[in-house]
């Protein structure tokens, strides 16, 4: 059987969920669902990141000790994804005594091997990064990332010899040009390592730092982020059990946003290497949402919260605008006159509209009974085609993980539909009794645009998908079924009265 491994990054506590942390998550939920519509067997993992500097810090000022704290957030996250509907198979926390285990295993291992060895460094460290930059990577001298002095540290440290690797990894890149995607992402890997890799720090003297993991073979000095985060995607696996590593490793998909290319691109592969393990299959990186009215921040009460959006305009009308919105691997930007228009526009207006229509027609011509189709005319064959055409686009532009294509594309065969009606206009058939065989038709044919569309938004729009199969009177167990367009419906099945899927939304304004 087929199988993917998803993953979104491991979030850090020290601030609630927002935007961002809701994108990455939402389209590793509509990959896993699509993997598994696919009769992939697929596995989806998200959790939180609990150690280091910034999380002690946050704890401290919170007032809390940092278990507690974490407990705290983590537990918001949790929460959130629950109430977001998010399928995750797992929630991994850094702070669990299997993943602390399984790193102390690698750690102790490497540290066998030689390549960890104790020595002494200075350089510019990015506490919002958790770790160091190079003279070339800081932008005026400052974080480019955080827009932040970095600090200057010097102090004996344990290291990770990912020098060693470095000719390896290029080599890899190279041979396998979609490990990282999209292309440009890559490319910046590759001139990265134009550049002589230095060896990474992993480690804290205890007398600094003890939020972390205490090395095996010095327990004055903890590890902390990224030789620790990392690590989850392998440790989870490990503490479900063998078999369950054999079987998704290493069909890793890792998703994550530009910010944590060069850990998640350099540091982990090396690791991997190291550690004796297969490197993951890929490593998809989206760019940033950015606020329309400037940057997103808590000062300028301007952060979008995924359990508010959900309550203003529904989970489902929310995930349509992320997914629709941003082009994988691009910048993006939010505003709320761009995320009511797209419901208003896309959602309530033109598929709104259709599934409204179709059903009020059925109800008013047929008392809701489906009837019988005769031979197809060339009208009915375009739509059925379309819709044949949507659902094969919507296949490469998933590979590609093109979710705004693959939208378009769908969007493309709903708006067919609706030029369909108008057509074909049912509504003036009606009042001449001789054509009204012709009318069940094209319910008939609409039925199945819209029976379509439920099957193909179903691991975008989950809630939806479920509430146009009730209407369509679909159970659960068939609501996958790809029996061919106009072999499904019986005659005499029966179509509930419309509901109103997507309520327009009045325009607000940007807040
Ligand atoms: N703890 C590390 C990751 C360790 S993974 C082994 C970390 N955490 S984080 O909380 O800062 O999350 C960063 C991730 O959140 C990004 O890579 C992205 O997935 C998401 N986003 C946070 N802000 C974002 C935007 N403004 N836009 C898009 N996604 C961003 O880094």
């Amino acid at each position: 059987m087929d199988r993917i491994y998803i993953t979104t990054p491991m979030y850090y506590v020290n601030a609630e969920p927002h935007l961002g942390h809701t994108y990455t998550t939402i389209i590793a939920d509509t990959l896993k669902r699509y993997y598994r519509q696919q009769g992939v067997d697929a596995f989806l993992l998200t959790g939180t990141d609990e150690h280091g500097d910034k999380i002690a810090q946050a704890a401290k000022e919170n007032g809390m000790p940092p278990q507690a704290y974490a407990d705290r957030i983590s537990g918001v996250f949790r929460a959130t994804w629950d109430e977001c509907g998010i399928d995750y198979d797992h929630f991994l926390r850094t702070t669990d005594d299997y993943h602390k285990r399984y790193v102390q295993e690698i750690l102790q291992k490497l540290y066998d091997s030689g390549d960890i060895y104790f020595g002494e460094y200075g350089g510019f460290y990015c506490y919002g990064c958790e770790r160091f930059y190079t003279e070339k990577e800081l932008v005026g001298g400052k974080c480019p990332d955080h827009q932040t002095a970095p600090a200057y540290i010097k102090e004996k440290n344990y290291f990770f010899r990912m020098s060693k690797y470095q000719q390896r990894l290029i080599e890899t890149l190279e041979a396998k040009p979609d490990l990282v995607r999209p292309e440009r992402y890559r490319g910046e890997v590759l001139a990265f390592l134009r550049e002589p890799l230095e060896d990474l720090s992993i480690s804290r003297p205890k007398s600094r730092l003890d939020w972390g993991i205490p090395l095996p073979f010095d327990a004055e000095h903890v590890t902390y982020v990224w030789f620790d985060a990392l690590l989850n995607y392998v440790s989870v696996l490990k503490y479900k059990g063998e078999d369950v590593f054999e079987a998704y490793w290493p069909k890793a998909n890792h998703l994550i946003a530009k910010d944590i290319l060069k850990p998640h691109a350099i540091y982990w592969p090396t690791m991997l290497m190291a550690a004796g393990l297969p490197l993951y299959e890929h490593l998809d990186v989206h760019g940033y949402w950015v606020m329309d009215s400037g940057k997103m921040s808590k000062s300028l009460g301007n952060v979008v919260r995924p359990l508010e959006m959900k309550k203003r305009y529904g989970m489902d009308a929310f995930r349509y605008f992320l997914l629709r919105e941003m082009v994988f691997g691009q910048d993006a930007n939010f505003s709320f006159d761009a995320l009511v228009n797209r419901i208003n526009a896309d959602l309530a207006n033109n598929f709104g509209n259709l599934v409204s229509r179709v059903l009020a027609m059925q109800q008013r011509y047929f008392s809701g009974a489906v009837q019988p189709l005769g031979a197809l005319r060339d009208e009915d064959i375009a739509l059925r085609d379309k819709f044949v055409q949507a659902e094969e686009d919507m296949k490469q532009h998933m590979a590609a993980l093109q979710f705004h294509r693959a939208l378009e594309s769908l969007w493309g065969a709903i708006d067919h539909a609706n030029r369909y009606i108008v057509q074909t206009a049912p509504f003036t058939l009606f009042k001449d009794a001789a054509q009204r065989r012709r009318v069940g038709e094209i319910l008939h044919h609409l039925l199945e645009a819209i029976r379509t569309s439920a099957r193909l938004l179903a691991p975008f729009l989950p809630d939806t998908s479920r509430q146009l199969n009730t209407l369509l009177g679909i159970s659960a167990g068939e609501a996958n079924s790809r029996k061919p367009w106009g072999t499904f419906f019986p005659a005499g099945h029966n179509i509930s009265p419309p509901a109103v899927l997507f309520p327009r939304i009045e325009p607000e304004g940007d807040r």
